[in-house]
C-alpha cells in the first residue's frame, strides 16, 4: 500500500454525497490494486452482532480480505464506557464478536484481530493526537452530540474525545481504508484532520501518517424488526449467534399490521417493508418480488418465509460459531495472536511519533 500519500481527491469535502463518489473510485481501483489498501475497521463490544452488521459492514470485510487487501480488525473495548457507565458483560461480548467475526469468514491467519485494551502503544497515541484538535471540532461532531443526547447522561471527557482516539485506532497501522456507514463519517474527517496535521506539524517532509478514506457501505441502513434502523438499543434485532427456534420467536413477536396482501412500502407498512428486506437481503432477492409472491397469505406467511430466509442464510455460520465456542481456548488464542500483531506495529509507529516530535532521548 502506498504508505503515506494521499490524492487531490482525498483532500477536502466531508460530505456524504462526496464520499459516495470516492468511494465508487475506490471501489474500482481496489479490484485493480488491492495491495495500495490497508483496511481498518471496528465494533464496540456492547452486545451480539446482528443482520445490520452483517449485511452492512461484516459481509464486506471478508470480500476485502479474500480480494487480498490487508485487514485489521478491531475490537473497540475502551469505547464501550464512551455513553454508559461500566463495561457490562465485555467478556461475554467481546467473545461473541470474535466468534461471529471468524464464522463469517474473517480468518485470523490473514487479517489481525485485536483490543484496544490489550495496545498500549496505540492508546499513547491519543496524547499528541489531542494536542491537535480544538474543543470547538470537538463540540460540533453530530455523531457525539447524538450519541450524548441518546446517552441521557452529562458530557464525560471520553465521549468528547473518543474520535480523536478513534484517529488513533485507524491510524497506529497506518490504515487508509475505512468501511463503515454514514454516522462514522464525521469520525473518519477528524482523524484525517489529525493525519494532517501531525504531518504539517512534525513530519513534513516525510509524513508520518496516511489520510484515510471511507468505504461507505453498499447496503442503505438495515431496518429492525420494526422498520426503525437495526439497532440493540431499539431492542429490533436478530442476532447471528440466535439458534434456529430464537429466530422464529422473535420474528412471530414482530409488528405487522392487519391488511394481509403483503406490499413492500417501507413508508407506510414499515414492519412488514422490514420483513421483506431482511428476507431479500438473506436471499440475495428482491422485496418487492418477494412480496408478490406472498400475495395474499398475510403476516402469517410472511413470517414463515423470512424465518426460514434466516435460518437457512445463517445455518453454516451459526454451526461454525458454536464449533469454535466448544473449543475453550480459541478466542483467547485469535486475539493473543492479533493483540501480538498490533502491539508490534504499534509501537513501531509510536517510534516513528517519538521521532518526528524530537522525543528521542
Ligand atoms: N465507532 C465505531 C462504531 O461505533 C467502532 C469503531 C471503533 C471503529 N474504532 C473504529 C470503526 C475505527 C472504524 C474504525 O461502529
Amino acid at each position: 500500500m502506498s504508505s503515506t500519500a494521499s490524492s487531490p481527491a482525498t483532500a477536502t469535502s466531508d460530505t456524504f454525497a462526496e464520499s459516495l463518489r470516492r468511494t465508487e473510485a475506490i471501489r474500482s481501483d481496489l479490484d485493480a490494486h488491492p495491495e495500495r489498501y490497508r483496511v481498518l475497521t471496528g465494533d464496540r463490544p456492547t452486545g451480539a452482532l446482528h443482520l445490520g452488521h452483517y449485511f452492512g459492514t461484516i459481509a464486506s470485510r471478508v470480500v476485502l480480505q479474500d480480494q487480498g487487501v490487508e485487514t485489521w480488525v478491531l475490537v473497540a473495548d475502551y469505547q464501550v464506557i464512551t455513553d454508559r457507565e461500566t463495561t457490562g458483560n465485555i467478556q461475554e461480548n467481546v467473545r461473541g464478536l470474535v466468534l461471529d467475526y471468524v464464522a463469517a469468514g474473517i480468518d485470523p491467519d490473514r487479517s489481525t484481530i485485536f483490543t484496544h485494551s490489550a495496545v498500549p502503544a496505540l492508546n499513547q497515541l491519543l496524547l499528541p493526537f489531542l494536542s491537535l484538535v480544538t474543543e470547538a471540532e470537538l463540540l460540533r461532531n453530530p455523531t457525539v452530540k447524538a450519541e450524548l443526547a441518546a446517552s441521557e447522561r452529562a458530557l464525560s471527557g471520553l465521549l468528547l474525545t473518543y474520535p480523536v482516539h478513534q484517529a488513533a485506532d485507524i491510524l497506529f497501522c497506518k490504515g487508509n481504508l475505512v468501511p463503515v456507514g454514514k454516522d462514522q463519517l464525521p469520525h473518519i474527517e477528524q482523524t484525517r484532520v489529525v493525519a494532517r496535521r501531525f504531518n504539517e506539524r512534525y513530519a513534513k517532509k516525510n509524513p508520518v501518517f496516511p489520510e484515510p478514506q471511507a468505504l461507505l457501505s453498499e447496503s442503505p441502513e438495515i431496518p429492525g424488526l420494526d422498520g426503525r434502523k437495526m439497532s440493540k438499543s431499539y431492542g429490533n434485532t436478530i442476532a447471528l449467534g440466535m439458534t434456529a427456534d430464537e429466530t422464529a420467536k422473535i420474528i412471530r413477536k414482530a409488528p405487522t399490521d392487519s391488511d394481509r396482501h403483503i406490499t413492500f412500502d417501507p413508508e407506510n407498512r414499515p414492519g412488514v417493508s422490514a420483513l421483506l428486506t431482511s428476507a431479500a437481503l438473506c436471499t440475495d432477492g428482491d422485496p418487492v418480488q418477494i412480496a408478490e409472491e406472498i400475495g395474499d397469505g398475510g403476516g402469517g406467511a410472511l413470517k414463515a418465509f423470512v424465518t426460514e430466509a434466516v435460518n437457512e442464510r445463517f445455518a453454516a455460520h451459526r454451526a461454525r460459531r458454536a464449533e469454535l465456542a466448544a473449543d475453550p481456548g480459541y478466542v483467547s488464542e485469535v486475539l493473543r495472536r492479533g493483540n501480538d500483531r498490533a502491539n508490534e506495529v504499534a509501537e513501531k509507529t509510536l517510534d516513528e511519533v517519538r521521532a518526528a516530535m524530537g522525543m528521542v532521548y
